[in-house]
């Protein structure tokens, strides 16, 4: 099975891939986790360059294909030959993200992002996606206080940095995305206690898995 975790900065994603590692693995089964950008050697170095808060003058096309190139590299070299094995698959952000921050955020043409994505995925569609929805602002908070910790000048992202309105533009990018795969996504609400949001995302993969 290939899950994917969505959501806005700071929605909990590594927390919730973490409890549900361990979910499968009591029930026997050892997921493969892995993230997008960075899964592999070709994308932790565009990772490097997308997340630079030095990179300002980023251009967004310029800046798409970064994310298409590690996702066409990360899928053929990780992720295939996982599920052709019969591992699960467990990943941090996949194609929706582009279409949510590149396309909603951004303002490059959603029909064309969801077109060049099943070019770099071969195709490849997750069984289940996971959107841990909550307000930008709440995410926000969270993860600017995950930066603090580990020092925030290396750490902060590009996207962490930018206005609220963008945020909240990427949140609603992955909603609309959402209703138009209902039987894909999940949007479960990321507010409250890491256990409570993981009883709401176990009983999501449940129904997805059953
Ligand atoms: P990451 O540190 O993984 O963020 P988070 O912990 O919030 O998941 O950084 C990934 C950043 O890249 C995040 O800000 C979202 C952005 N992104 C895109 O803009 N497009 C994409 O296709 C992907 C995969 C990520």
């Amino acid at each position: 099975m290939f899950v994917t975790f969505e959501g806005v900065e700071g929605s909990g994603k590594s927390t919730q891939i973490g409890l549900v590692r361990q979910w499968l693995a009591s029930l026997g089964r050892e997921a493969l986790v892995t993230r997008q950008p960075g899964g592999c050697a070709l994308g932790l170095e565009l990772r490097r360059i997308l997340l630079d808060a030095r990179n300002t003058h980023l251009d967004s096309t310029a800046e798409l294909f970064m994310y298409l190139a590690d996702r066409a590299q990360h899928v053929a070299e990780v992720i295939r030959p996982a599920l052709d094995a019969g591992r699960d698959v467990l990943c941090d952000r996949y194609h929706d993200s582009t279409v949510a921050y590149q396309g909603f955020g951004r303002g490059l043409d959603v029909e064309r992002l969801v077109a060049l994505g099943r070019m770099a995925t071969g195709g490849l569609a997750p069984h289940a996606t996971i959107l841990l929805d909550l307000p930008p602002e709440t995410g926000l908070t969270r993860a600017r206080g995950r930066n603090q910790a580990v020092g925030a000048s290396q750490s902060e992202g590009r996207f962490e940095a930018l206005e609220l309105d963008f945020h909240q533009r990427v949140r609603e990018g992955f909603l609309e995305l959402a209703r138009r795969e209902p039987g894909r996504f999940a949007v479960v609400h990321a507010a409250g206690s890491p256990e409570d949001v993981f009883a709401r995302v176990r009983a999501a993969l449940e129904a997805h898995l059953s």
